[in-house]
């Protein structure tokens, strides 16, 4: 999608920047959180600006009918802009053939409970809390050591939109702290077509510390930690690759969660990155 931009004078510039916040990223001097701050207020601006430019380019130059279908200005248009941005992916033949120039090839890992899916056990007392019945919901059987549990599972929020946009985006992988026999089926239930999700860790792949928490090695999904991200609601998981981490807020019950959607224009963003660390570490600066 950056086809545009190596062939216009007019953005020259642009790929400086990039080089600019790369070269930063492996500098020894520190710089300010200020100029830190700066930097990436820059980028954002950068990749909505080169979204919003293939937007224009692909409906209004190279075809000039379809961006009437997509003017509504909510959700329905992050939806066109996501399909936009994975066509053009898929189909570099339409105006940038040969010259695509993101760097491919990142793992976007995943955690379950309180990121995609909250569970509650049947017959427990938090059972009885969830009453809204637009949040979609599947009963899950364990077979426990004496007897079997059955667990209620509710999907968060358009998690489904975001699994099948950002397995477009990324190889994505779920880690989860949970035991196999939980999980596993319930991300057959979020998968139902085995396409999206490309590996699972559970629990016996988790790092058990000694205070309880359970810290994920992200490196076993990608050795590569410029190319490698976890979203999770525990900052915790994420304590032994800090620059790695994308927050969350947990997820409930609130079917008014849109945790999900938002987190796709950093997702979007971070996949043009050489080193998503070069982005992700200027959150603890407060941005
Ligand atoms: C958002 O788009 C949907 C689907 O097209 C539509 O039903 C809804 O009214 C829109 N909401 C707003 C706030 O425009
Ligand atoms: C994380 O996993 C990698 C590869 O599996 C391993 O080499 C490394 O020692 C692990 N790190 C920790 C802290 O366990």
């Amino acid at each position: 999608m950056f086809s545009f931009f190596s062939s216009s004078p007019a953005t020259n510039s642009m790929p400086t920047l990039t080089a600019t916040l790369t070269s930063n990223a492996t500098n020894t001097t520190i710089p300010t959180v200020r100029s830190r701050k700066r930097k990436l207020v820059i980028s954002y601006v950068y990749h909505y600006l080169s979204l919003v430019y293939e937007f224009v380019y692909t409906f209004f130059i190279v075809k000039p009918k379809q961006h009437l279908i997509s003017r509504k200005r909510n959700h329905t248009q992050i939806s066109n802009t996501a399909t936009l941005a994975t066509t053009s992916n898929s189909r570099p033949t339409t105006h940038s053939k040969g010259t695509l120039q993101y760097y491919k090839g990142k793992t976007l890992v995943l955690d379950l409970d309180e990121t995609l899916v909250h569970s509650v056990r049947l017959g427990s007392q938090e059972a009885d809390n969830i009453v809204n019945s637009c949040i979609k919901r599947k009963q899950i059987e364990v077979q426990g050591e004496k007897q079997s549990l059955l667990y209620q599972v509710y999907k968060r929020p358009h998690v489904d939109f975001f699994l099948k946009t950002i397995s477009q985006w990324y190889k994505v992988v779920i880690f989860t702290a949970s035991m196999s026999e939980y999980a596993d089926p319930v991300i057959d239930w979020l998968d139902q077509d085995q396409t999206m999700v490309s590996h699972r860790y559970f629990r016996q792949s988790c790092i058990c510390r000694e205070d309880g928490n359970y810290l994920k090695n992200i490196t076993m999904a990608e050795p590569d930690l410029a190319k490698v991200c976890l979203v999770d609601n525990s900052p915790v998981a994420y304590d032994l690759f800090k620059d790695n981490g994308i927050p969350i807020s947990s997820w409930i019950e609130s079917p008014n969660d849109e945790s999900l959607l938002d987190l796709l224009p950093l997702l979007d963003a971070l996949r043009f990155t050489s080193d998503v660390r070069s982005i992700l570490r200027l959150q603890r600066f407060g941005l």
